[in-house]
């Protein structure tokens, strides 16, 4: 039996994959969009390189069972065959896989609302056939729609009368409603990561939308931003850590987890004077009643053509910037209570990550796949027989 694993060459699935390989024994079926096998090898190594060498990785192919697949295709593109050994062999679910594409309507139709009623298909199936002991499903805190300093209960995250920030938001908190609809007799748990950035651990990230916004707010010498205002930041290993141990728990004690810091979200004037700390030189000065001024920039820069190089930084600002100013945070006492610890402020990381990303021009260096990896894999596939 396995866990069937959706987004796992994401960078959250990265996270979730590397802890269920590293403290349980399970079999993980990955569905994977590639065309053939190695290639689907080639992306997990890609994924999970962040977290290991190669040969630690080579260790653990054996525990994927790989199926080449897309949500936006019915059936998810599988065969009969494939369909039904995946059914026949998931004990649970970890749907993580999603668009975070803010801007299309289309592609968050397709791959989220689409794409997660497959997977609820298959999950049905094997709670018909079998029995499932779980369905998790990674949502957003994004779900609880357009609001201005709160802090949002858990019981409250949903308001069907709210406005929605966007078609990811949107498409996201209809995917929750689906799935307990849809899934009325299976244990279910819902994960609401907050904006996650970075590592509490290390520098590195593979994920830059968000942190490249966070950079360019750190080089502007005037921040259209209240100082008070709270940023719900948490750690991708803190997130990882989360879904890992909640989805193998026995009896969570909750059915849905804000994965965020709450309460203690630090103040934009917190995090400035943390990477100022650290060594960041740009002075920094809060203006608030630039605000306005500042979002008409971004539409003005929008319209910009893009050989002129503004509408990049714009259009990555008209994305995050609702994010950015909303002032909200979400309550996290689930996660504390389940975990035992609270995230990693992020004014302990914020300066090594923001270091690594503009260093590395916001692109992770990745290490190509080896020379000498069939070699290497058939010696870890040979221990392993
Ligand atoms: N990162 C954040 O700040 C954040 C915050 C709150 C919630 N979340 C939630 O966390 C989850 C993971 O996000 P992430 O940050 O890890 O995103 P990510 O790095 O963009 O990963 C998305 C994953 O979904 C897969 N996917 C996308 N379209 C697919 C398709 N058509 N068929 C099959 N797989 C597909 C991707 O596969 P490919 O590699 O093939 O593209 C990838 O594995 C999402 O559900 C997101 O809503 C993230």
């Amino acid at each position: 039996m396995a866990i069937f694993l959706t987004g796992v060459t994401g960078y959250i699935g990265s996270y979730v994959a590397h802890g269920l390989l590293t403290q349980h024994d399970d079999q993980l079926a990955v569905l994977v969009r590639a065309k053939t096998p190695d290639e689907a090898k080639q992306r997990l190594w890609k994924s999970l390189q962040l977290h290991m060498n190669f040969d630690e990785f080579a260790q653990y192919l054996h525990r994927f069972d790989i199926y080449l697949g897309d949500l936006t295709t019915p059936d998810l593109g599988l065969s009969a065959d494939a369909r039904k050994r995946l059914v026949e062999s998931t004990e649970s679910v970890l749907h993580i896989a999603a668009s975070l594409n803010r801007k299309s309507a289309k592609t968050c139709f397709n791959v989220n609302l689409r794409g997660t009623l497959s997977i609820l298909k298959i999950a049905r199936d094997a709670n018909d056939h079998h029995g499932l002991r779980r369905f998790s499903d990674v949502s957003t805190v994004a779900v609880s729609g357009v609001r201005h300093g709160d802090c949002v209960a858990h019981e409250d995250m949903i308001d069907w009368d709210r406005s929605d920030y966007d078609p990811y938001a949107r498409t996201k908190k209809f995917c929750e409603h689906m799935v307990h609809e849809l899934l009325p007799d299976v244990p279910i748990t819902v994960f609401r990561p907050s904006t996650v950035l970075g590592d509490s651990r290390f520098p590195e990230t593979t994920q830059f939308g968000m942190v490249q916004a966070f950079a360019a707010l750190a080089y502007m010498r005037i921040l259209p931003l209240d100082p008070e205002w709270r940023f719900d930041i948490c750690s991708a290993n803190y997130v990882g850590r989360a879904i890992v141990h909640v989805h193998q728990a026995d009896k969570p004690k909750y059915g849905d987890y804000n994965l965020s810091s709450g309460r203690d979200s630090l103040t934009y004037r917190q995090i400035v004077d943390s990477v100022k700390a650290a060594g960041h030189k740009p002075m920094v000065r809060f203006v608030p009643a630039l605000r306005g001024t500042f979002e008409n920039a971004i539409e003005l820069g929008m319209k910009i053509p893009r050989k002129y190089g503004i509408n990049p930084a714009a259009s990555l600002m008209k994305v995050f910037w609702p994010y950015l100013s909303n002032d909200t945070v979400f309550d996290n006492s689930h996660v504390v209570e389940e975990l035992g610890e609270a995230p990693t402020p992020f004014s302990e990381y914020a300066h090594p990550l923001l270091q690594f990303a503009v260093g590395n021009k916001f692109k992770y260096p990745y290490r190509a796949w080896p020379s000498d990896a069939e070699a290497r894999l058939a010696k870890f596939a040979a221990k392993v027989a």
